[in-house]
């Protein structure tokens, strides 16, 4: 047994499903879930019913994340069609602005030229006036992050240059998006962006095998793209689960009338670590590498509190093998079942307290904390 004293993961990319999909995940629920995959600090994205796109429903979610969270959690602004820019007022109290010009889950999406200017000009003049969020600037904005597809990464590259505004894209998945941001990074576009570990370890070759289990947005790419992934690590500034619970029945497993469109999402706040230890394991990443991706990386990009007495205690060696039974996610499964795996979480500390140990979750609801609620307040 190596066990390893590492700092707690942040997860830049989770949909804890609060409110509106309690059936799928809570904020509860989804912190277990992040604690006992090294995870103790997750942000939230905006996807919810409602969505979270206005300051009373920035506050709202702030409130229930407030009385249930196991460990800390930040809240994305999101952008809608009827209500452009009405979050722009509580802004600084978000960790972001999170716009969809893609197919996604949910009624967010943008799909129209006029209204990314908007959305763009006016994140940037608030950007201009407040400064963006580091860490001697914790009252700042954050960036524009984008669910931004094939043509719509240009768009949206295009859009951060003319307004000047830092722009983060989740989720890459093909090489011709990799390759495309690597080049803007070349020429001092202000961009970074996000993998998911389902994209890194998962392709078009495991579909047969997954059905509706390997089905998200994106979705599983080629071996090709998969390959320019990991050709391509220098670029990927973080890794983020983008953790999205449906439940099996949802994805039309153990029902009768299988639905017609499950949702597209799969889980993986609690997976993300063992995964890449394993990859650690077989010399195809170092642990440098997936702390800056883990940690370093989304605490600078994000503008989140370094915590030195947050740390997780890791079994390095541990092999076991990843189960549906096991995971703490209320939907109770994983694309990644019957997976072999190294690395076992064996404690969380959070704030000095021992939150997590020995699968056992031992903080109460609520002893996490919302990030960015004092940024209007204390200005
Ligand atoms: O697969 C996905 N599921 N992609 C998204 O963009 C949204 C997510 C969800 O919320 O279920
Ligand atoms: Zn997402």
């Amino acid at each position: 047994m190596t066990l390893l004293r590492l700092p707690g993961l942040v997860d830049a990319h989770v949909h804890l499903r609060e409110p509106g999909y309690e059936h799928k995940e809570d904020f509860y629920s989804g912190t277990v879930a992040a604690l006992a995959g090294g995870v103790t600090t997750v942000l939230d994205m905006p996807n919810t019913q409602p969505p979270t796109a206005t300051p009373a429903l920035l506050q709202d979610k702030a409130r229930r994340a407030a009385a249930k969270v196991v460990c800390d959690v930040g809240i994305f602004a999101g952008a809608t069609n009827n209500e452009i820019d009405a979050y722009l007022p509580a802004a600084q109290t978000a960790c972001g602005l999170k716009i969809y010009v893609s197919d996604t889950f949910g009624s967010l999406r943008i799909d129209d030229l006029g209204l990314l200017h908007r959305l763009f000009r006016t994140w940037g003049e608030k950007g201009a006036q407040v400064g963006y969020r580091d860490a001697q600037h914790p009252h700042g904005l954050g960036p524009v992050a984008v669910h931004a597809e094939e043509l719509m990464l240009p768009v949206c590259l295009a859009l951060s240059d003319l307004y000047d505004v830092p722009l983060h894209i989740v989720h890459v998945t093909r090489r011709s998006e990799i390759e495309l941001i690597r080049r803007a990074k070349a020429h001092n576009y202000r961009v970074t962006c996000e993998v998911t570990p389902h994209h890194l370890f998962l392709s078009t070759e495991d579909l047969s095998r997954l059905g509706t289990l390997g089905d998200m947005r994106p979705r599983l790419a080629t071996p090709d793209d998969v390959a320019a992934l990991w050709e391509n690590l220098e670029t990927i500034d973080i890794f983020a689960t983008d953790h999205a619970p449906h439940t099996l029945a949802e994805k039309g497993i153990g029902v009768a009338t299988p639905p017609v469109a499950p949702p597209p999402g799969v889980p993986g706040v609690e997976t993300m670590l063992p995964l890449l230890l394993t990859a650690v394991h077989a010399n195809r990443l170092t642990l440098d590498q997936v702390l800056a991706r883990c940690v370093t990386a989304p605490q600078k990009l994000y503008g989140l509190p370094v915590q030195p007495d947050t740390y997780i205690e890791v079994d390095v060696d541990a092999e076991y093998v990843l189960q549906n039974a096991a995971m703490k996610t209320r939907v109770g499964w994983t694309p990644f079942a019957d997976i072999p795996v190294f690395g076992r979480v064996e404690r969380v500390h959070l704030r000095g307290q021992v939150v997590y140990e020995a699968g056992q979750v031992l903080a109460a609801p609520g002893s996490g904390h919302v990030l960015f609620q004092d940024a209007l307040a204390d200005q």
